[in-house]
């Protein structure tokens, strides 16, 4: 039996199997867990095959910025398996433009956009799937460090920080439903949401030196490892957290 038998449990956020989510993925089918994928309609040729290989887990089709869409992911869910017992959030956009010239010249839309589909997207998932989580769950999130500034990462940073914010608030509001909510700080894996990072390999390199215990980025399975742990019952008195999967680099000081 493994820690997330019987557990039904959304990856919202598949792109390919370089994915965080597909690490994640297979964290939860290997432990027994009730997979359920969401992404984007662009994306649905690559995932339907990767989902087909995860336990034929069931794909809904769900853009985060569309409350619409939620809902009828929702009904989708409902009718399937009555319920939700985890929900992971692995979602990020900002536009290229952004992430790429110095932070000070970020535009109010840019600066919208990414909040909304990085940040707010978490708060309007939870809430979209909260009448399915009745028994009670656990959410986690997808974070990078927020305490230091990186060249390019610009308002992903930013956005990250609200992020991390909003797992305290959310944490403290769903606890007396015995929801909780956290975030994994990743070290960086080579993702497409990486790649739209300029100078991203260097900051990837930095990791990778600093990493008390070594980094892989091609290696997803720690992030999923972690993940299903805060998915499962053995993390059950842990919530409002940010928890570092990322080798230790985060107390290197050198
Ligand atoms: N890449 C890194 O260095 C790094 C480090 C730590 C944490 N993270 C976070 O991990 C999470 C997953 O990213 P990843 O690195 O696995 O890359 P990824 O590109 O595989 O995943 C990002 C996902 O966000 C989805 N997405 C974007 N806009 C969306 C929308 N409007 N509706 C629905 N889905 C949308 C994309 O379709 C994609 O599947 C993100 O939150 C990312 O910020 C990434």
């Amino acid at each position: 039996m493994g820690i997330l038998q019987d557990k039904v449990i959304l990856v919202a956020g598949l792109a390919n199997e370089k994915s965080l989510a597909w690490g994640t993925s297979q964290s939860i089918v290997r432990e027994g867990g009730q997979l359920v994928i969401s992404c984007q309609e662009a994306l649905l040729g690559r995932v339907e095959p990767l989902a087909a290989k995860a336990g034929d887990a069931p794909v809904f089709v769900c853009n985060v910025n569309s409350d619409e869409e939620i809902a009828k992911m929702a009904d989708g869910i409902r009718e399937r398996f009555g319920r939700l017992d985890g929900i992971v959030h692995s979602i990020a956009f900002a536009p290229r433009e952004a992430l790429k010239k110095p932070f000070v010249e970020t535009t109010r839309e840019e600066f919208q956009i990414a909040l909304e589909t990085s940040a707010h997207s978490l708060n309007a998932l939870v809430a979209g799937l909260l009448p399915l989580m009745e028994n009670g769950g656990s959410v986690v999130t997808f974070t990078f460090d927020t305490y230091h500034a990186y060249p390019n990462y610009n308002v992903m940073g930013v956005a990250k920080a609200a992020l991390e914010a909003e797992v305290r608030y959310l944490a403290f509001n769903l606890g007396e439903r015995k929801i909780r909510v956290n975030a994994v700080s990743a070290g960086p894996p080579n993702t497409l949401a990486a790649r739209g990072i300029s100078g991203f390999s260097s900051m990837k390199q930095d990791s990778v030196e600093r990493a008390p215990l070594g980094w892989d980025p091609d290696d997803t399975g720690p992030v999923g490892d972690a993940t299903a742990y805060l998915l499962s019952d053995l993390s059950r008195a842990v919530t409002g957290t940010v928890h570092y999967v990322d080798g230790g680099t985060h107390i290197s000081g050198v």
